[in-house]
């Protein structure tokens, strides 16, 4: 037998701290014309003493365990979608696991920059599909804030902090319903595009964030374009279909572009990226919580998901909720 999966649960994080384009430009040569014009972003989050890349994802699972109604137990597996552990290792997935005494799962992290959400998304639903699990906690935590060189004026002013999480439980359903599918691609011979050199264990200044930002900027636009068109065509949808569009949220006009190539109205199109800045693989359920919880997102509705980053790596995936 085949099951679905379906998200159940959303939960979501952001640092206390906020630090406004004004306040950046202080430090380093910007401004907030210039943020906002270029990224569309107005602030972004960032973590303080006693916020990590663990306790961030602990609070964004908390919310979203409580909002599926399940309990701690119900968990059977763990994934976590970062590119900036506090440790190489363990886990992030298991020190989440002994935070929340979560005794029958196993859990483990997925690395796949900004499209980590989408990765891990397969990787969540495919452990449903399979029959191997029937609750899977899915996070997306990131403290960029750690890889960045905050004298560099080209990347600094894009990141922020944050951690969202969903629950995806198996559901028996003959209906195209839950997660209909996903999309993942890579292509390796752009791994300069967009990269940080050396591993966190190293001095600071050795792996900060290097990034070719109108290079990266083409081929997010034409990559997610083709894996859009890709996840509709393989269900037979037309734009029509859609009601939402859930985007990564790294600029503002990449949004908006991809907005408008699936024929959305911008209000059809969740975004977070003027208060959250980038937060990479933790940008998609951040996002996703929010159009939840207000009430945007309902039962029914069909969403696109999609998201692009280094690798260069990008995926899509289409879900009905
Ligand atoms: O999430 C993973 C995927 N990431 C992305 O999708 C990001 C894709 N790239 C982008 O979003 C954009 O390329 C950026 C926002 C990173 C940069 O915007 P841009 O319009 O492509 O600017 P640019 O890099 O071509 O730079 C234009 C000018 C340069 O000055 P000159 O050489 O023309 O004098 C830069 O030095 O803007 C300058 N500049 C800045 N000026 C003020 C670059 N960063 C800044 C800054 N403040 N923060």
């Amino acid at each position: 037998m085949v099951y679905r999966s379906q998200f159940v649960g959303f939960g979501g994080y952001l640092p206390k701290r906020i630090i406004t384009n004004d306040e950046l430009s202080l430090t380093v040569d910007t401004s907030d014309a210039w943020i906002r014009e270029r990224t569309g972003i107005k602030q972004r989050h960032i973590v303080s003493e006693g916020e990590t890349c663990v306790s961030m994802a602990v609070e964004a699972a908390k919310q979203a365990i409580l909002y599926a109604r399940l309990d701690v137990q119900d968990i059977d597996a763990i994934v976590v979608a970062t590119c900036t552990p506090d440790k190489v290792f363990p886990s992030t997935a298991v020190e989440v696991q002994k935070e929340l005494h979560i005794k029958n799962a196993f859990g483990f992290d997925v690395s796949s920059a900004c499209s980590g959400f989408v990765f891990g998304l397969s990787v969540a639903n495919n452990f449903i599909r399979c029959g191997q699990a029937k609750n899977v906690l899915l996070i997306g935590s990131e403290v960029y804030s750690r890889i960045l060189d905050w004298n560099d004026r080209r990347t600094c002013v894009l990141f922020g902090d944050g951690a969202g999480a969903v629950v995806l439980s198996r559901i028996n359903t003959e209906a195209e319903n839950g997660i209909l599918d996903v999309y993942l691609h890579t292509d390796g011979q752009y791994s300069d595009l967009l990269y940080v050199k050396g591993i966190p264990s190293q001095a600071k200044d050795k792996y900060s964030i290097h990034m070719n930002g109108p290079e990266v900027f083409r081929h997010a636009v034409s990559k997610l374009s083709e894996v859009v068109e890709e996840a509709l065509k393989d269900h037979h949808m037309t734009y029509r279909d859609i009601d939402w569009l859930v985007p990564h949220q790294a600029n503002l006009r990449i949004i908006l572009r991809m907005g408008a190539k699936v024929k959305l109205p911008p209000e059809r199109v969740i975004m977070t990226v003027d208060r959250h800045a980038n937060t990479s693989a933790a940008s998609i359920p951040l996002a996703l919580n929010e159009a939840v919880r207000d009430n945007r997102i309902k039962k029914g509705d069909l969403m696109v998901i999609e998201a692009f980053g280094g690798g260069l790596s990008w995926g899509s995936a289409l879900v009905r909720l």
